[in-house]
């Protein structure tokens, strides 16, 4: 199944997915010895390897949902659902003001990934001693650790279930996916029957790599509507059949003050950008064409919903390379 890097999505390539399944619970088995905890996102790749591991070890295995403060609308309660309907228990776990707190005063993109990646990591620690076990298991694919310089590659970015690391680490950490790419974990979520396979992908450090600049809870909360917008109305030129779904579809809050009016007043707002690609595996991707009318509605609904705070909405028309997917 797995695919070596710098190659292209191929069908031909994916291996039998229940070949991989059985070799995954195995290689589970043999990497904890008692029991582990699970870190889960919500996201399709944690979840599969939840799945996994519970598969795995049954009842000596915990997953753990981190409610970072840094989460899309509903989030929690949209992961806490999914994860009954999959059957699978999990804890959810309040960490926003840590997480917050580790992000003040800080705009370098690299130094917020490592921040959280390390609030993960001490979130974890404490979870894993509560639970009696060294063991965290993650579902990091191949794009994560290509990605934060585990090949032939500079670090683009730093993942923060990866390059995110604390160096004094306690955990041991299991990585049953580690060689998949996002189509081929798409397939075997399929195979496994997981609901919602075709959520989009959402970015471990969340919202806070869509808030450029410093990430403050008040400028979360922007990123977030402005986040949601963009989902209800790309979902309603879904419904109304004027687009097929794409990849991903997200809005980034700026590290730009921009003047705009307000009936005779002058505004010095912020500026949102709408970011909407297809792409296949990550590696790479494609601004997407959109309805016209879908972003004018995005951008008078956000000047409209967040009046005083963004002034100005643009759509960008970067594919990847040479931007990435995400903005920071
Ligand atoms: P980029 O921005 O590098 O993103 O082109 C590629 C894909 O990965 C997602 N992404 C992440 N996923 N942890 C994750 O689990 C991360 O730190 C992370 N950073 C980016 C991004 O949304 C896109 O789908």
């Amino acid at each position: 199944m797995a695919r070596g890097a710098g190659s292209s999505p191929d069908e031909d390539d994916v291996r039998d997915p229940e070949a991989f399944r059985v070799e995954a619970v195995a290689r589970i088995r043999a990497a904890v010895p008692e029991r582990t905890i699970v870190a889960a996102s919500g996201g399709i790749d944690s979840t599969v390897a939840a799945i996994l591991t519970q598969e795995a070890l049954g009842e000596k295995a915990r997953a753990i949902f981190v409610d970072t403060g840094l989460l899309r609308e509903g989030e929690v309660e949209k992961v806490s659902a999914f994860f009954r309907e999959s059957g699978l228990p999990i804890s959810v776990l309040p960490a926003a003001d840590r997480f917050l707190g580790a992000l003040a005063g800080v705009t370098d993109p690299e130094e917020k990934r490592r921040r959280i990646g390390t609030a993960f990591i001490r979130v974890f620690e404490e979870e894993a001693e509560m639970f009696g076990t060294s063991h965290l298991v993650q579902g990091t694919i191949a794009p994560d650790w290509i990605e934060s310089g585990g090949a032939l590659r500079d670090t683009i970015k730093t993942h923060h279930n990866v390059g995110g690391l604390p160096k004094d680490l306690k955990l041991q950490i299991v990585e049953p996916l580690r060689d998949l790419y996002k189509d081929e974990v798409r397939q075997l979520a399929r195979h496994l029957k997981i609901p919602q396979f075709d959520r989009q992908p959402f970015p471990g450090p969340g919202l806070a790599v869509r808030v450029g600049g410093e990430v403050t809870r008040e400028r979360v909360a922007v990123a977030r509507r402005a986040n949601a917008i963009v989902e209800e109305e790309v979902d309603r030129a879904i419904e109304a059949g004027r687009m097929t779904r794409p990849w991903q579809y997200f809005a980034v809050l700026l590290p730009v003050r921009t003047v705009g009016v307000i009936g005779d007043n002058r505004v010095y707002g912020e500026a949102v950008s709408v970011r909407i690609v297809e792409s296949v595996d990550a590696m790479s991707a494609v601004a997407t064409t959109v309805p016209w009318e879908m972003l004018r509605t995005i951008a008078e609904r956000i000047t409209r919903e967040l009046t005083g705070r963004v002034s100005r909405v643009l759509y960008d028309v970067t594919d990847k390379p040479p931007a990435t997917i995400e903005w920071e």
